[in-house]
């Protein structure tokens, strides 16, 4: 795919798809990364003469005008942290559109209300397309996060304008590529979380690729009990017990090393401050659940670490945001995090929970790439195509170079 390097911004009108789906909480918002790490693609087209205009979604509001679903105070939210001059439309095609581009001079950001209240955006309907890319000369997707949508403006745009990859979304395929596709070996994946039988996918398609998987989070109880150890009531998916095993029998098959935890801390409640204790893993009381992993996991995990060049992490270890259930999902991420600064190992991490855990523990910043992307990281680490990336390599192909 073409990059900004492929392009001669000056005096054009650029459509630049960026995710500026921030978490809000309560009319504030809670983290603004996304907004921060498109940032230098937005100056740097502007500050070499282009003319932004900034597409994005922001929630779900369906295809209707949703009010505390505007982009208007995340666009002022972004233009509080760059010098150049931001102005914001109440729609994303139009009149007030066309006459707000008309009057944009070079180096001018414009920034458009949220594309999911127009019906047509996620329909990826060809009307709303072409009145979409009326707006622009060029189309560059900065919005990898978003990547896994086939919609108007992460598809359909790159059909009808020449599209580049933003800044972002190249940093974004390049650490992913670096993580799974031409890592530096032994690789390791560690896949933990909640959410059980949508990531027994992505689990599938990791055996082939790393040396070594670290399942954690209650993903590895399912796995645990389908081996029949007792997992009490610790949370854990019956009818996904059989496919755990193929994994498994995939993984050996593969040569992949499967780390499940060999201790766990374990509670009768699931509350802040609950008492708990640590047992070894076939010694969880029927009355009990597992929430966290306990430290002779920790050693384990720790130490197999030190023998990685590449650790894509999704997903903590165990329930990180109530404490003391958070203790080996820190104690990870910190020795992660001094491998990683050391330089003798290569972190990747991505999706919204394990980004969450990784602040929790203080080393978001330390790891060598930490992705904008939830369901987007999520669906590359099942290795499916993106159709957002998809359209970029064969726009790549097919278009002719400015
Ligand atoms: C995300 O937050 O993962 C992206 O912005 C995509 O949002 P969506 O799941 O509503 O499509």
């Amino acid at each position: 795919f073409r990059t900004l390097n492929d392009l001669s911004p000056a005096g054009k009108r650029i459509l630049l798809r960026a995710d500026l789906n921030v978490p809000v909480r309560e009319g504030r918002i809670t983290d603004t990364t996304r907004i921060d790490r498109v940032l230098p693609t937005v100056e740097e087209l502007v500050e070499k003469g282009g003319r932004v205009i900034v597409l994005s979604h922001f929630d779900r509001p369906k295809g209707r005008v949703v009010a505390e679903m505007s982009l208007a105070p995340i666009a002022a939210a972004m233009a509080e942290k760059t010098r150049h001059t931001v102005r914001f439309v109440s729609d994303c095609i139009g009149p007030e559109v066309e006459h707000a581009i008309a009057a944009m001079k070079d180096g001018d950001i414009l920034i458009l209300e949220n594309t999911r209240f127009h019906a047509g955006e996620e329909k990826n309907d060809p009307e709303f397309v072409a009145s979409l890319a009326k707006s622009g000369e060029i189309y560059v997707n900065d919005a990898f996060s978003a990547a896994h949508r086939a919609h108007a403006s992460t598809e359909g745009l790159a059909r009808h304008l020449p599209a580049f990859a933003g800044r972002l979304m190249e940093a974004e395929l390049n650490a992913l590529s670096a993580a799974l596709e031409k890592p530096d070996h032994p690789v390791g994946a560690l896949i933990g979380g909640a959410k059980i039988s949508t990531k027994l996918d992505l689990i599938g398609n990791v055996v082939n690729k790393v040396d070594i998987l670290f399942i954690g989070g209650a993903m590895a109880n399912t796995f645990l009990a389908a081996e029949g150890v007792p997992v009490g009531k610790s949370l854990q998916e019956a009818e996904m017990h059989e496919t755990a095993r193929e994994i498994v029998a995939r993984a050996q098959q593969a040569g992949c090393k499967i780390i499940l935890p060999v201790d766990a801390v374990i509670a009768r409640e699931f509350r802040e401050g609950a008492p708990s204790e640590i047992c070894p893993i076939d010694a969880v009381p029927a009355d009990a659940m597992i929430l966290d992993a306990g430290p002779r996991t920790v050693a384990l995990i720790n130490e197999q670490l030190a023998g990685l060049k590449t650790l894509v992490w999704n997903g903590p270890l165990g329930a990180f945001e109530i404490k003391p259930f958070d203790a080996a999902t820190v104690a990870v991420a910190r020795e992660a995090a001094r491998l990683t600064k050391e330089g003798k190992l290569k972190t990747i991490a991505g999706g919204g929970d394990t980004v969450s855990a990784l602040r929790h523990a203080g080393v978001a910043d330390q790891m060598s790439y930490v992705s904008t992307a939830g369901g987007a990281f999520m669906e590359w680490l099942e290795g499916k195509l993106l159709p957002g990336i998809a359209v970029l390599t064969d726009a790549a192909q097919h278009v002719v170079p400015l």
